[in-house]
């Protein structure tokens, strides 16, 4: 691992935790989308991880499609979101669930939610890992999560610093 990781980091969230947590989401969504049309929709890069080990927890039948929107420059969002790659699939009278690795402004997450919501879905719902709600600047409230946390940078389990740190099993606090 780099230095600035090994000197200005901790771990806040064990893999074993992450894991108890995403399998308690897991139960939820088979309660709430029995006998539903669902597909759940990842956002890329950030969810990679989180929406592999969630669809594991899921056990009903499902599609699943793949978004890649950028808003962020290395650790503060722009404002901006832009589409960098649309759905496959036909969203109408599908139950979509979006999933996202965190809600920190919010603005990802609305923008997405705001592109989808003309497109005839049954319902759009969103799953992230984590959310920062003191961050929150456009009105959205994630109907699933597993973590709040405060005002930190986080990496790790899919979530980057500058296009590093994806690959760590847990999720660890960068002090930069
Ligand atoms: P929002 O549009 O401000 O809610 O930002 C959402 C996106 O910003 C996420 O999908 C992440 O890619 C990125 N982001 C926000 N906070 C963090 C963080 O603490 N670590 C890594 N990426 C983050
Ligand atoms: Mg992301």
């Amino acid at each position: 691992m780099t230095e600035i990781f090994e000197q200005k980091s901790e771990v806040l969230f064990a893999a074993d935790d992450i894991k108890r947590s995403v399998s308690e989401l897991g139960k939820k969504i088979n309660l709430d989308y029995k006998d539903k049309n669902l597909l759940v929709v990842g956002v890329l890069k950030g969810s990679f991880v989180f929406m592999a080990d969630l669809l594991r927890e899921i056990d009903l039948p499902l599609m699943l499609d793949f978004i890649k929107v950028h808003s962020y420059n290395k650790t503060r969002s722009v404002g901006e979101v832009s589409f960098d790659l649309d759905l496959t699939y036909d969203l109408k009278g599908k139950d979509v669930l979006v999933v996202e690795d965190i809600l920190d402004t919010g603005r990802t997450l609305k923008n997405v939610c705001d592109h989808f919501s003309k497109r005839h879905a049954n319902s759009i719902k969103t799953a992230v890992l984590l959310d920062k709600p003191s961050r929150r600047v456009v009105d959205i409230t994630a109907d699933y999560r597993c973590f709040e946390i405060s005002d930190k940078f986080v990496v790790g389990y899919g979530l980057d610093y500058d296009e590093q740190f994806r690959s760590l099993p847990y999720i660890a606090q960068l002090m930069i």
